[in-house]
């Protein structure tokens, strides 16, 4: 019988997560998929197994569904979770609150639940760079005041609270919030990537759609900012790297006390314009655009600043804009419809 250590990966099919799921078999985990399925494909799954050449165990539960985690959880003994499970898309969240809420927070507070009483203490949460509203100094700290601007805003907020404090009232608990900036790429052989359903909310993919043919122009959404070139500056980050991050997360649990926020980003930002032309060298494309108004909710400028996971977990970003275009090309061309092709 193996002695890796079993680590429960909530959302393991989703774009993050299947990265994760090989980074962490590279590492000398095993870890144990639970997912509804909701925003996600078994072939991302199937993928992951042919690649690592593992059989990760999967189970198509959802998170509010108790009695099937339990079981899930029962069978396997996890030491540690990487919590991925979520509703991610701020526009949605908008028009749906309730079901962002009833996703996303009753999600969280059912694995919390089963984990506790399985003794399972040991998490890594998805947050994200949203937590910090419109803070508007930048490079971005971990201890700018947080705030939200949307209800999936409000969700990593919570979740953040609820996991400080639960740590707070067991101190068994550790909990690493890991704050993603812009995640972008895909594994280097092209086989999983970022597989949005229906028409792409952010910038990458909805670029890489335009580069392959499947929809005419890109807009981009102001050119008026006080940036250098007037278009949005974000930090964007390379998923393999994002996913090591989770790896050396949890190498990092044992040495901390109850709950940590980290930021996860390369602390460099990058033009709308740049990753723009970062693609069509990329992909050798010409990738036609049109300037449009401003997207509500939107800040001008976001970058970390990444020095505390650089001195907690030991860890950096490796790759550049130029390997996040060639990587997120090579999944758009040779899967031009995603998993569904
Ligand atoms: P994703 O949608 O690809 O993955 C999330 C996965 O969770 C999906 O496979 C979905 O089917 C699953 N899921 C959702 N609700 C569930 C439930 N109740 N029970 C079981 N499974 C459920 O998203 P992603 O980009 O891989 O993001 C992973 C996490 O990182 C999310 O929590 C997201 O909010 C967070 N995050 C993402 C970004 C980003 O830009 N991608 C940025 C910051 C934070
Ligand atoms: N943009 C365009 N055109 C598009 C899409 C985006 O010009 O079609 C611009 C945006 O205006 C912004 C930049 O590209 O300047 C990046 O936009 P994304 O939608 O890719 O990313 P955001 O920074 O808006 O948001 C992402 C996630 C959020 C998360 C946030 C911080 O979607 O969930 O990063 O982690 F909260």
């Amino acid at each position: 019988m193996s002695t890796a250590p079993v680590v429960l990966v909530t959302g393991g099919a989703g774009y993050i997560g299947s990265h994760t799921l090989i980074a962490l078999h590279e590492a000398g985990y095993a870890p144990v998929v639970v997912d509804n399925l909701d925003n996600a494909s078994l072939r991302a799954i199937e993928r992951v197994r042919a690649l690592t050449q593992a059989q990760i165990p999967f189970h198509q539960v959802d998170l509010r569904d108790g009695p099937a985690l339990s079981q899930v959880v029962a069978q396997h003994q996890p030491q540690a979770c990487i919590h991925f499970a979520g509703l991610k898309a701020v526009g949605e969240s908008v028009a749906q609150p309730l079901r962002y809420y009833h996703n996303n927070l009753l999600g969280t507070m059912e694995l919390l639940r089963v984990l506790e009483e399985a003794e399972c203490f040991h998490m890594v949460f998805s947050s994200s760079a949203t937590v910090y509203g419109d803070a508007q100094e930048m490079p971005l700290t971990e201890d700018v005041p947080l705030s939200a601007t949307n209800p999936y805003g409000r969700t990593k907020l919570f979740i953040e609270h609820m996991l400080f404090d639960v740590a707070a009232a067991q101190k068994r608990w550790r909990c690493m919030n890991l704050r993603y900036f812009n995640p972008v790429g895909a594994h280097p052989s092209g086989q999983i990537g970022e597989d949005p359903s229906g028409i792409p909310n952010n910038l990458m993919p909805f670029i890489t759609q335009v580069a392959v043919g499947r929809r005419p122009h890109l807009q981009i959404f102001g050119d008026d900012y006080s940036t250098p070139d007037g278009t949005g500056v974000r930090d964007y980050i390379h998923v393999v790297d994002l996913a090591k991050a989770h790896v050396a997360a949890l190498a990092a649990l044992p040495k901390i006390t109850g709950c940590e926020a980290v930021n996860v980003g390369t602390g460099r930002g990058s033009s709308v314009l740049e990753v723009l032309r970062a693609m069509e060298a990329a992909s050798g494309r010409a990738i036609p655009y049109q300037v449009a108004p401003r997207r509500a909710g939107d800040v001008a400028v976001s970058y970390a600043d990444p020095s505390k996971a650089q001195r907690l977990l030991g860890w950096q970003a490796e790759h550049d804009l130029t390997a996040m275009c060639q990587d997120a090309w090579r999944w758009q061309e040779q899967n031009p419809q995603g998993y569904a092709g």
